[in-house]
């Protein structure tokens, strides 16, 4: 028996909805899982972080995995772990969800399915910390999630899939930008003003990727409490983000916590990614355009 698991990348906030928003994307990474008999662990990676992501006990998707099983109560009988990855690694692209997820998704195969859908979600949201990539990777499409009592909601929300399909393009610059570092940087107090900036169009950001509306998607895809105090530090990122626009994308953002931006528009248009690539470049770093698309289907698990 094989288990083959999928799970796309994600973009997060999109602009205002910091560490609430984030919306899956087509583009895959498939892992396939073997059980074994003899205790072992052994992963292979390729594609994606070939030769910079651990293949030893320190992979997440290993650790998640046995996280799992820890928590269903069974030992690991060991396992083969094949990735085929297409996620840039440290990108804002959701790479650690993924990896967490399909750790955690094997492993529950393998063992015949111990927890709902929505167990694994919930542990993979308390183990990454805040909802707003690995939601939208379990679920598909456009995600809102929110803390309750304690608890994580996180809710699909109705976006316009086939009708008026939206282009995204992704460039990536060749930038070290932890995440933990480009939250450490974030003020722990706002200005009420900018609270209310990011509210009301964190409300009309989700409006127009339900109705498809990129204009008002370019209006409302802005930001008051991230993006100002990451940008800088992003060499070009400030002029990418200015040249999408100049090149006729209706929106664009910080990918997540950065360094990759995300431009929306209405025709795949390559002028844009290009655009954006320029700038980095201008400013000494490489970069990488990806033109993409929303995913409205979350994780997939078969058994092959
Ligand atoms: N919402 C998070 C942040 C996404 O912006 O820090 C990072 O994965």
């Amino acid at each position: 028996m094989k288990i083959l698991v999928k799970v796309p990348a994600t973009t997060a906030n999109l602009g205002p909805g910091f560490d609430a928003l984030g919306l899956a994307l087509n583009l895959w990474n498939e892992t396939e899982f073997s059980p074994r008999t003899d205790g072992q662990i052994h992963i292979q990676v390729r594609g994606e972080g070939q030769g910079k992501i651990p293949e030893s006990a320190e992979n997440t998707i290993v650790q998640s995995a046995l996280q799992l099983y820890a928590l269903a109560g069974q030992p690991c009988p060991g396992m083969d772990i094949h990735c085929l990855n297409r996620v840039p690694i440290g990108s804002g692209l959701g790479s650690s969800s993924a990896a967490l997820l399909t750790g955690m998704l094997g492993a529950n195969a393998l063992l015949g399915n111990p927890l709902s859908e929505e167990e694994v979600l919930k542990l993979a949201i308390e183990t990454e910390g805040h909802p707003d990539n690995v939601a939208p990777a379990m679920l598909g499409g456009l995600v809102a999630s929110i803390v309750h009592e304690g608890r994580v909601i996180s809710l699909k929300l109705p976006a316009r899939a086939n009708r008026s399909p939206m282009h995204v393009t992704i460039v990536l610059p060749g930038f070290d930008f932890p995440t933990h570092q480009a939250r450490a940087i974030l003020p722990t107090t706002i200005p009420r003003q900018d609270a209310i900036y990011n509210i009301s169009r964190a409300v009309l950001v989700t409006e127009a990727l339900r109705t498809g509306d990129l204009d008002l998607l370019g209006k409302a895809m802005t930001d008051a409490l991230h993006q100002p105090y990451r940008l800088p530090l992003i060499p070009g990122a400030q002029a990418a983000l200015q040249a999408a626009r100049q090149a006729g994308a209706a929106a664009v953002a910080l990918s997540g916590a950065g360094p990759s931006l995300i431009a929306f528009s209405a025709k795949a248009d390559e002028q844009i990614g290009k655009a954006m690539q320029a700038q980095f470049v201008a400013a000494g770093l490489p970069a990488r355009i990806f033109a993409l698309s929303a995913s409205y289907e979350g994780a997939e698990v078969t058994i092959l």
